[in-house]
């Protein structure tokens, strides 16, 4: 397809969930219907770029998904390695941008290598932006926007008075690329 189609979203965001659900229907432990839910990721990549889209944003692993069972936790985290592993080279060859949202505190150091190296990697690359959101969630990003803004306030860049929605909207962490245009819950809800 050569040409952008017409009533395709820009910008697509996909939350991550029903993988436990999907996975007690099959009878099959939960850490599968997540093994499950990363296989899925390749479909959706594929079709993104073969419908020119500009953005695909993962809600893959929230804040609040630090209080699962310690075993899924690990489980999460080591599929997410594990993709970043295996498809950062096939995504970068397809000309994808990966970028994270989220935390990187609590992150294992291995893995932030990895996330950086993919960042790294594939940072020069137009034809689709891959967003991951990792310990993420809408309040951190309030939380970091008001402390970069707060920063900018003591070194006097920036007015206490010119606070303002654009202004605050222009600290959150995706305010290069905007909103997304659709949301999809994975679970179907
Ligand atoms: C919700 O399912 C899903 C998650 C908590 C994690 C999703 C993340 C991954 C599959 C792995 C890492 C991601 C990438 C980008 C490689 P759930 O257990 O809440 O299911 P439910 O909604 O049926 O309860």
């Amino acid at each position: 397809m050569s040409e952008v189609e017409d009533n395709v979203p820009r910008h697509i965001a996909i939350i991550m969930d029903g993988n436990g659900r999907w996975a007690k229907k099959q009878g099959v432990p939960v850490s599968s219907g997540h093994k499950a839910g990363v296989e899925a990721l390749g479909h959706i990549v594929k079709s993104c770029e073969k419908h020119q889209i500009s953005v695909l944003t993962l809600f893959a692993f929230s804040r609040e998904n630090w209080q699962r069972p310690e075993k899924e936790v690990s489980a999460l985290m080591s599929l997410f390695s594990l993709y970043l592993n295996k498809e950062i080279n096939n995504l970068h060859d397809n000309g994808v941008r990966v970028r994270f949202i989220g935390s990187r505190d609590n992150l294992a150091d291995k893995l932030l290598k990895k996330m950086e190296h993919a960042e790294h990697l594939t940072r020069n690359n137009t034809a689709l932006t891959v967003v991951m959101a990792v310990d993420y969630s809408g309040v951190w990003d309030l939380v970091q926007a008001t402390k970069s803004i707060t920063q900018a306030v003591l070194s006097g860049d920036v007015m206490v008075d010119d606070i303002d929605d654009a202004l605050l909207t222009s600290h959150l962490s995706l305010s290069d690329i905007g909103a997304p245009d659709l949301c999809i819950r994975t679970s179907g809800e």
